[in-house]
């Protein structure tokens, strides 16, 4: 018979039976029995209520003395006749010591110093085991221990009580000794011959999970990045092409007006590239331009007066952020005809010679966004921010002064952060400088206002993770990765 059956048969005997006593009485393994009655469940022919009892199992220290004998026994055992060095015998056991101080308070062994070192020797002829035989009983299902000694055994971690959880079954409105088999499919035989109108169909289980899809999961990075770009997009953005991580120094530092002995240039603080190690491909006009405006000035600035070097800005470096790509952008913009306004975006890595500590790591990602029209001004700068970061979730924005060798004005973006309470640091902005513009043949009237913020920082805080390396790198949990929710920055 099978299972199934054999419980409907139990059930007809008797009212009410726990699944755990069904298990012990047809030898069968409790989890099985569980299944068998959640089918019948499904048929209406059983009902089962939860139940709970509690039972003392051994722990797999336990299930050890049951089978070699109790610490104690087995350490008594290993002294012979003649005695032996304690340190010897302390050698003989992983348990040794828990047996040695049991053996001692029970009376089995004795230490003799007369001998200088000292001597473990048995002080009884003969011993019982009462630990194991306790313990096997237990094992047996026969648990007959006073509480003392149970507790004891507890201490010691040979015993602990485990919660069994089962059902109590009664019968259900459908009940019957035998099972009748119920169609799963209606074949085309069954409505030709009309056969489906008295045959019993199984009754579909609405409550059945699916079977979760296999599929990619997109790291939270991702997530924050495409809500960014639909930002964005959604603001009337294009993105600017970001697929060099290689720049050379000209475009990373000289075109923005960096001049060649500012610190960021410095091996520390930026990643040169040994090979290629320069870039000779420049556009000459642009570039001697760029070169007078920093060591003699022009377009009404007096220039840093130095010795500009073509060397310094051939070197290869590592992009230390994404306005590289916004200057090329805007020289492009500037070889135009007739000028248009723009609006670009991009989203991507950039590298610096950091330190490495909980919130910094030598590769990070930028969002950036640039705006170059006529006549834009500080009052633009601060309402295109308001305007995005509203879009983020942030309601209240201040701004504090800001230095760039390319923004001026400049400002550091603060937020009001809802959620931790308090005012973060989100960005940096400016107004591109003249000298960085007019060299490269925008029109005079011509601003653009431009921000960055990293995308690190916004998830870690969206996904609640305090330390960089959770997010990325080796230490990355993928269940992580698999099971945080979908990014929605304004909510
Ligand atoms: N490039 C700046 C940075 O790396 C960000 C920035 C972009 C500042 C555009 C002003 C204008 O932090």
């Amino acid at each position: 018979m099978e299972l199934n059956e054999r419980i409907l048969h139990y059930l007809e005997k008797s009212d009410k039976v726990d699944t755990l006593k069904l298990a012990s009485e047809f030898g069968e393994d409790h989890q099985k029995v569980v299944g068998a009655v959640k089918s019948l469940e499904a048929l209406d022919m059983v009902i089962s209520e939860a139940a709970k009892s509690t039972k003392w199992e051994l722990t797999e220290e336990g299930k050890l003395v049951a089978d070699k004998g109790s610490h104690e026994a087995v350490l008594y055992k290993s002294v012979p006749e003649s005695g032996i060095p304690q340190a010897e015998l302390m050698k003989t056991s992983p348990n040794a010591k828990v047996g040695f101080s049991k053996a001692m308070s029970s009376g089995w062994i004795l230490i003799d110093k007369s001998g200088g070192a000292p001597i473990v020797k048995r002080k009884v002829a003969a011993i019982t085991d009462v630990v194991q035989d306790h313990l096997n009983e237990v094992k047996k299902g026969l648990d007959t221990l006073p509480d003392n000694v149970r507790n004891d055994y507890k201490k010691r971690k040979l015993l602990q009580e485990i919660t069994i959880k089962s059902f109590l079954l009664s019968k259900g409105p459908q009940f019957a000794t035998s099972i009748k088999k119920l169609e799963t499919d209606l074949t085309s035989e069954m409505l030709l011959t009309g056969s489906w109108k008295t045959l019993d169909f199984k009754p579909y289980n609405f409550d059945a999970l699916g079977q979760p899809p296999e599929c990619g999961h997109l790291h939270p990075l991702l997530k924050v990045r495409s809500e960014f770009r639909e930002i964005f997009l959604e603001m009337g953005f294009t993105e600017m092409p970001t697929n060099k991580y290689v720049e050379s120094s000209f475009w990373n530092f000289d075109a923005l007006y960096q001049p060649q002995q500012h610190p960021a240039r410095d091996a520390h603080d930026t990643f040169f590239v040994s090979s290629p190690a320069t870039c000779t491909q420049f556009p000459m006009v642009y570039l001697e331009k760029v070169k007078k405006v920093h060591s003699e000035g022009g377009y009404g600035s007096q220039g840093y007066r130095y010795d500009w070097k073509i060397e310094e800005a051939q070197k290869n470096l590592l992009r230390t952020h994404t306005t590289a790509v916004s200057a090329r952008m805007l020289y492009h913009l500037a070889q135009q005809k007739e000028f248009t306004p723009q609006k670009y975006f991009s989203i991507d890595k950039v590298f610096r010679n950091e330190t490495l500590d909980a919130t910094h790591l030598a590769e990070f990602h930028q969002v950036e966004g640039v705006i170059a029209a006529r006549g834009l001004g500080l009052a633009d700068l601060i309402a295109v921010l308001d305007a995005f970061f509203q879009r983020l979730g942030f309601n209240r924005l201040q701004f504090k002064p800001a230095y760039n060798p390319y923004t001026e004005p400049s400002m550091e973006i603060f937020a009001f952060h809802e959620g931790l309470g308090k005012w973060i640091e989100i960005g940096n902005s400016g107004v591109f400088r003249p000298e960085m513009l007019l060299p490269m043949g925008l029109p005079e009237d011509v601003n653009v206002i431009a921000w960055g913020l990293s995308l690190e920082r916004p998830t870690m805080i969206k996904y609640g993770l305090n330390n960089i390396r959770d997010l990325v790198g080796p230490r990355v949990d993928l269940q992580m990765v698999h099971t945080n929710p979908i990014c929605r920055l304004n909510k």
